[in-house]
């Protein structure tokens, strides 16, 4: 069977923690493939609400493997005190294994995250802080320290050795800091090493068997498409690839092993951090979408910035990444709104244009063109079959998927894992899941 992948289609934050919930409840494998605690996945349960930040969203289905893939990069103290959190709550972790070649998020990374965000001064990117750019930095220069490492105290200190002491020049020579202490680093790794070597593994030929059994395999992807450090608003981007290309990378997986790409899109846009955001609203009707959407980072719980759909990104996406399919979540934030707006298309210049310019200073100049729709006035975050959905709910719905020219499949009234609309031509992704996708 092949695999299917679990991608965010905007900025991040889009609900994609309660879709791999949603989908991981029938799969054998989840993996996720990019980023690191700079991720936070909500899921509201019966048994309270969990925040993930490294562990994959499928962790709650007892019978599923959950795998951390090549592609992230672990802060091993972030992910031992995730995986305390699960214990507390009863939530078994035996079957989670990491990938031997994820890269860690070493103490001095976040330092550096922190001391580079300072030196930006204005044009601060508005990381989480977590050191994840840092950490990526080192993987791409051939310096970084892998999970493998942990299992080789020898290899582990020659490299942290070289890695501190270069690490501390820039720290005092640069950033006027402090140095770091190698021999609390190392043994501090050490202890930490010894907690996590029972979960690391060759990930990725426990995705091949997985794939080559008939096994059903979920890659669930950190952060939005419109992050990535190629094709999102660089430099306000992170700095991994949180694409469908970088899932298949990140979790082992061939392209021509993946079925359906699955995007989850808000109802609406939110940004954390710096960079363009060409639909946002700094008015009362943007404070209405943070307040309904409760739209506060699950990291760093910095208030999002809020804004309209903005049509232009999403087909970007979309088409960038073969999109199959697209859950929309959080349709219930407009509940109150009397009309609702879309942006189809951007001016630039006295110039129309349909996609995103390269170039920082023209993407910050763009004025969305506007379409208006009728809202529906309706508490909708009962409803559970389609046809039950508000007339103008159904219309924005349409809407939104003639314009992205891809399917929305399943639309979410709420923050509950029930709160899951199954729309009729695919039901599919909920109850049938032997369903083809369909591209448009
Ligand atoms: P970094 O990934 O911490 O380096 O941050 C780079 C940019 O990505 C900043 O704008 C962050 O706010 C954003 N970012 C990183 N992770 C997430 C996420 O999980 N959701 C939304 N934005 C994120």
């Amino acid at each position: 069977m092949p695999a299917t992948i679990i991608m965010g289609g905007q900025w991040g934050d889009e609900g994609k923690g309660k879709l791999t919930d949603a989908l991981a409840r029938h799969a054998d494998v989840v993996i996720r493939a990019n980023g690191g605690s700079n991720a936070g996945h909500t899921i509201s349960t019966p048994a309270g609400v969990f925040k993930m930040h490294l562990v994959p969203s499928g962790i709650l289905n007892p019978a599923c493997t959950c795998i951390i893939g090549a592609g992230v990069v672990v802060d091993p103290q972030a992910l031992l005190a995730e995986l305390d959190g699960l214990h507390a709550r009863g939530i078994s972790t035996d079957r989670l294994l990491i990938s031997d070649r994820a890269h860690l998020v070493l103490p001095y990374h976040p330092l550096l995250d922190r001391a580079e965000e300072s030196a930006r001064e204005d044009q601060k990117i508005g990381t989480t802080l977590r050191g994840i750019g840092p950490a990526y930095a080192d993987k791409v220069a051939r310096r970084g320290i892998r999970v493998a490492d942990l299992l080789d105290e020898a290899s582990l200190l020659r490299k942290l050795t070289w890695e501190v002491d270069s690490k501390n020049q820039l720290l005092t020579q640069v950033y006027r800091q402090e140095p770091l202490d190698l021999a609390s680093i190392y043994r501090d790794l050490v202890t930490t090493g010894s907690r996590l070597r029972p979960y690391v593994a060759a990930t990725e030929m426990v995705v091949q068997d997985a794939l080559a059994e008939g096994k059903e395999v979920l890659i669930e992807c950190a952060q939005g498409a419109m992050l990535d450090v190629d094709y999102g608003t660089y430099p306000y981007v992170t700095s991994s690839s949180p694409t469908a290309a970088g899932a298949c990378q990140g979790a082992g997986v061939a392209p021509t092993q993946v079925g359906r790409i699955v995007a989850v899109y808000k109802a609406y846009s939110t940004r954390v951090g710096s960079g363009p955001l060409p639909t946002e609203l700094f008015d009362a009707t943007g404070d209405l979408i943070r307040e309904r959407g409760r739209e506060y980072g699950t990291t760093t719980g910095r208030p999002r910035r809020t804004g309209w759909f903005d049509a232009v990104a999403a087909r970007y996406v979309a088409r960038l990444n073969g999109v199959t399919e697209i859950a929309l979540t959080l349709l219930d934030v407009f509940d109150v709104f009397d009309e609702i707006k879309v942006c189809t298309a951007y001016r630039l210049n006295e110039v129309t244009i349909n996609h995103l310019p390269a170039r920082e200073d023209l993407l910050n100049q763009v004025t969305p063109v506007w379409t208006t729709l009728p809202g529906w006035k309706t508490d909708i975050t009962g409803v559970r079959r389609p046809e039950d959905l508000p007339p103008e709910a159904q219309g924005y719905i349409a809407f939104l998927q003639e314009q992205i020219g891809v399917p929305i499949t399943m639309v979410g009234v709420g923050p509950d894992r029930d709160q899951l609309v199954p729309l009729s031509d695919s039901a599919a992704i909920m109850q049938d899941r032997s369903a083809p996708a369909t591209r448009r």
